[in-house]
């Protein structure tokens, strides 16, 4: 691919996070079409002849750094007689701050271009133009720009450009854009400027998002703008970025004489509030408006209720979606982390699939994260993979087994399970290597456990759960989905079912008793459990004597009102799902939440913050919760042998704590939606299958073909 251009860059390495200009200047005429290919290391912004070429923002994206994605563009638009190209680049995700340890052999590589412009004229002949020696480069008035960190403009820089320079990098490494690109969607203006109790100027946008902004000022050459952002104020109502750790997420600005507008190239924020550290003038709700970017996913699913706070949560579940799929599923948006953790991947994808069509989008995910596999068979935390050699925490590596197999259920994909299977193999030869016991995965000390469980001892991160038994626990089901996966494809998965036998066995043994709610839940929602309903009370007791208040983290949380509600306790799910008291999800909405929090006390009710270094508020991992009020309150679920809604069945729990609740999902196959309302000592329902359906309400079981319903 692009073979006979060259990977070309600035003459020397950038001594920090500047960015740099490649340009070239050509005449052309009479063009039918023109057509630019483009791929770089680290992020470009192109323009010809100052307007942008697609709109593909932080392009070429964020993939491992084995390979980087060549985009396409029909820029015959923007071409005249004379042309000026100028593609200006930052280190980014290829070797900011986020991945400063990149792993590629040779440490020294930095930002470069390579690109071939082809130009079709109206008799016919083409012309081309590629990246190479002929190009000139140029420190950027982008003067700093990172994930992190943000960016720093100059407007009356001078950029002097020199011949640039051809490297030697490899060109096997580039594939065609596979995931979806990153767009800007929705413009917010300022919701309210405000003066913080220490006197700074504040703009709340009223919503946490990941994004950036663009502003428009008049000015005198050498002005100066200043912002910093922030998710939330502190108790006494001031600008607080202390959970954004070190990354410095700032913006600065020079201005030139007369009309500046401005939003940045080449990073993004999250945030809610926008610190103005300086502006040339009084800053007003014209000046600037927030852009909120993500990933290119259409919106698929929609839930609605009775309650206004249950509203908000879902609302917030979306934005927590949008703010975390920016290319890749990130833990958050805003802090030194933003990366593609897998354990909250796998926690989320269940919902994810659900809200957005999300097919593409975890197909380039899960490529990079066979790519970035280790040989092993384990896998890296983060993919992309940012550090070098960690070993993989249960509930976390199975990622690999977990997320393929919902793109199938979700869009019935078979693709990315054959894509996938041999690293799922991998995986689980890993676990068992990597155990102390036979059939069991113990003796590891690298495990996450039940991650931010409110059981957890004081000063630690990890709930009480056993380990050991999380581990075996996951150990089996990821076994288990390979021999689902093996079956699909047609493979002979003898060993796999007997070693998931074998398991099963080994931890029913050894672990006889459930001694926290993420323990019981892991036994009865992955079967582990041999007397279910005596864990199902186990369960509903610890949860009751806790003031019918949840403990569960990352591992068990997603399964908690499954667990409940597959075992006689729909009422008691319920009952967590509309719990106003900490901890709860309706916890963080009463106390102004936008997004989903990453720790159930993010802000405690004397609104002090839970912890410095883990308290995000934007983090979509609880906002799993989506996929129990999709699949069991409003009762839409898949169909493991008939995957992509091909078949639904429809078996709605509602509830009489609440008047209304439903669903709408877009399918491949059309709009089921099921929605239920309170009627007097009954309950009414309505329900939509775009394909046949088993509709089951109340005991009774309706066997219907496609069209709408009312029972
Ligand atoms: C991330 C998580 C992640 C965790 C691993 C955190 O720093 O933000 O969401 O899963 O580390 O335990």
């Amino acid at each position: 691919m692009l073979n006979n251009a060259k990977w070309i860059s600035y003459p020397t390495m950038p001594s920090g996070y500047e960015a740099i200009n490649l340009k070239k200047d050509f005449c052309t005429n009479d063009v039918k079409k023109a057509t630019l290919k483009i791929t770089s290391l680290g992020c470009y912004y192109a323009t010809i002849n100052d307007k942008r070429v697609g709109d593909f923002i932080l392009a070429p994206g964020c993939t491992s750094v084995k390979r980087v994605q060549m985009q396409t563009y029909d820029v015959t638009k923007l071409l005249d007689t004379n042309n000026t190209i100028i593609v200006t680049l930052a280190l980014d995700w290829f070797k900011g701050r986020i991945n400063s340890k990149n792993t590629l052999e040779k440490p020294d590589w930095y930002q470069a271009l390579i690109c071939e412009l082809e130009i079709t004229h109206k008799n016919g002949e083409k012309e081309f133009i590629y990246s190479d020696k002929s190009w000139l480069a140029s420190m950027s008035k982008v003067r700093f720009a990172d994930i992190y960190d943000g960016e720093h403009y100059d407007a009356l820089f001078n950029e002097e450009y020199v011949p640039c320079a051809e490297f030697d990098y490899p060109r096997e490494m580039i594939v065609n854009q596979q995931g979806e690109k990153i767009v800007e969607h929705e413009v917010i203006a300022p919701h309210k400027i405000f003066k913080t109790p220490k006197g700074e100027t504040v703009l709340d946008f009223n919503q946490n998002l990941t994004g950036y902004f663009e502003f428009k000022v008049n000015a005198k050459a050498g002005d100066k703008v200043s912002f910093s952002f922030a998710e939330v104020l502190d108790s006494d109502g001031n600008f607080y970025t202390e959970n954004y750790r070190t990354a410095k997420s700032e913006f600065e600005y020079i201005c030139k004489d007369g009309e500046n507008v401005y939003k940045p190239r080449l990073t993004f924020y999250g945030f809610r509030y926008i610190r103005v550290n300086a502006f040339p003038c009084e800053i007003t709700e014209k000046s600037i408006n927030a852009i909120v970017l993500h990933s290119d996913i259409k919106r698929t699913g929609y839930l609605n209720s009775s309650s206004p706070l249950l509203n908000k949560l879902f609302s917030n579940i979306i934005w927590g979606q949008k703010g975390n799929f920016l290319d890749i599923p990130t833990d958050c948006p805003q802090r030194d982390e933003r990366m593609g953790w897998t354990g909250d991947a796998q926690v989320f994808i269940r919902t994810a699939t659900y809200n957005y069509d999300v097919e593409r989008f975890f197909e380039k995910w899960l490529r990079d994260m066979r790519l970035d596999q280790f040989k092993d068979g384990s896998l890296p935390h983060v993919v992309p993979q940012y550090w070098s050699d960690e070993k993989p925490s249960a509930a976390w590596g199975d990622a690999i087994t977990i997320c393929p197999y919902q793109i199938y259920l979700t869009y019935g994909n078979k693709k990315i399970l054959k894509e996938m299977y041999p690293g799922m193999c991998k995986y689980v030869a890993f676990m068992g290597r990597d155990s102390d016991r036979k059939y069991l995965w113990t003796g590891g000390v690298h495990h996450f456990g039940d991650w931010l469980g409110m059981d957890a001892p004081a000063g630690s991160y990890k709930g009480s759960s056993r380990m050991d038994y999380i581990a075996s626990v996951f150990y089996y089901y990821s076994t288990v989905l390979t021999v689902k996966v093996g079956k699909i494809l047609g493979k002979n998965v003898a060993k796999y079912e007997k070693l998931a036998a074998n398991i099963l066995k080994a931890i029913r043994k050894t672990f006889t008793e459930y001694t926290t709610q993420t323990e019981c839940v892991l036994a009865l929602y992955f079967g582990i459990a041999e007397d279910k309903k005596a864990t199902a009370d186990k369960l509903a007791k610890m949860i009751k004597d806790n003031g019918t208040r949840l403990q569960t983290g990352f591992v068990g949380t997603p399964y908690l009102l499954h667990a409940l509600s597959q075992n006689g306790y729909s009422e008691l799910a319920y009952d967590l799902l509309l719990q106003e008291a900490f901890p709860s999800w309706l916890y963080s909405v009463k106390q102004g939440a936008t997004t989903i929090w990453e720790h159930w006390d993010g802000v405690n009710d004397k609104g002090e913050f839970w912890s410095k270094d883990m308290n995000s508020f934007n983090h979509y991992a609880y906002g799993s919760v989506a996929d129990w009020v999709y699949g069991v309150g409003c009762g839409i679920q898949t169909v493991e042998d008939k995957p992509g809604f091909e078949e639904i069945v429809i078996a709605p729990v509602p509830t009489k704590k609440l008047d209304h609740l439903s669903a709408k999902i877009e399918t491949r196959q059309g709009l089921v939606s099921s929605a239920w309302y309170k009627e007097g000592e009954s309950f009414r329902y309505e329900i939509t299958t775009p394909v046949n359906a088993t509709i089951i309400i109340d005991g009774k079981t309706y066997n219907v073909t496609k069209g709408s319903y009312v029972f």
